[in-house]
């Protein structure tokens, strides 16, 4: 399967077990590249490469997490020893302080806590895309894709640290999309609003103009664009993919 968009082209996706993750994974394979799936959940990993090898695409999946820059360099390693590049790197790993059930206003918030959700999504993004840099620049070719949030561009009450980092995400996009540019290399963002990632009793239309709760494909369908040539002149931007979120109030 390469004769989609991204053919040929060798992509990891981290955080690809579940959610928006997964569903990248899936689309990228779709779209003809080889995926490496990674992350700290292998179960989850090898179904999403059986579903991919199943629909004839190409995947292998790797554990690392991704706060941890030693396997983060292993797993860099692993699949350059395997496909001898890295063309696409996805930084889709990350979430707030829901994920530990601790979610509560920054008054109340736990420095552990807040530690947890920064390095999770900043450091977590600055180690990954650490680790693939120098190939990227030695073949003068590579699209980064980083994770943000409409919580990193308007805020969101309780999620102050997550937003935080968020932000940070965003603006560690830019800088990068100046610093790498001479070399090939494109770095975007792509900021999600409310995506229907897991069974929630949350009413998802509230503050979205579209009135729904976004699928993971219509995120994936945004990254599979920023991953490919089509979107060669495009860097250094934060694309919001949240049904018109932060436009502003409801009537
Ligand atoms: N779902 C939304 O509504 C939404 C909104 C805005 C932003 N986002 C962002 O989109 C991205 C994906 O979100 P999602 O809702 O699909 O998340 P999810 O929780 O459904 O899936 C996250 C995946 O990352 C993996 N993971 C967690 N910690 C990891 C680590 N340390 N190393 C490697 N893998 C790890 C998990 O096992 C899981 O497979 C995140 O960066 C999130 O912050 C999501």
């Amino acid at each position: 399967m390469d004769a989609g968009k991204l053919g040929a082209r060798v992509a990891i996706v981290t955080g690809a077990a579940h959610g928006i993750g997964r569903a990248i994974a899936l689309r990228f394979a779709a779209d003809g590249a080889i995926v490496a799936v990674v992350d700290i959940d292998m179960e989850g990993a090898q179904t999403v490469v059986g579903e991919i090898t199943a629909g004839g695409g190409e995947a292998v999946a790797y554990d690392a997490d991704v706060t941890d820059s030693e396997q983060v360099g292993v797993m860099v390693d692993a699949v350059l020893d395997r496909f001898e590049k890295i063309d696409i790197l996805v930084n889709n790993a990350g979430g707030g302080a829901g994920l530990l059930g601790k979610t509560a206003p920054f008054k109340d918030q736990t420095e552990d806590v807040w530690r947890w959700v920064v390095d999770l999504n900043l450091h977590g993004t600055m180690i990954c895309t650490h680790a693939v840099l120098e190939q990227m620049i030695e073949r003068r070719y590579g699209k980064i894709i980083n994770f943000g949030s409409i919580a990193g561009v308007s805020g969101l009450p309780n999620w102050a640290v997550y937003s935080a980092a968020k932000g940070a995400i965003i603006a560690f996009t830019k800088t990068l999309a100046m610093e790498l540019g001479e070399f090939g290399i494109n770095v975007n963002c792509i900021s999600p609003g409310a995506i229907l990632t897991r069974p929630t009793t949350r009413d998802w239309t509230r503050g979205t103009w579209l009135q729904r709760g976004g699928e993971p494909a219509e995120v994936a369908a945004m990254a599979s664009f920023l991953a490919s040539d089509e979107a060669g002149y495009i860097t250094g931007v934060n694309y919001l993919v949240d049904g018109g979120r932060t436009l502003g109030p409801l009537r």
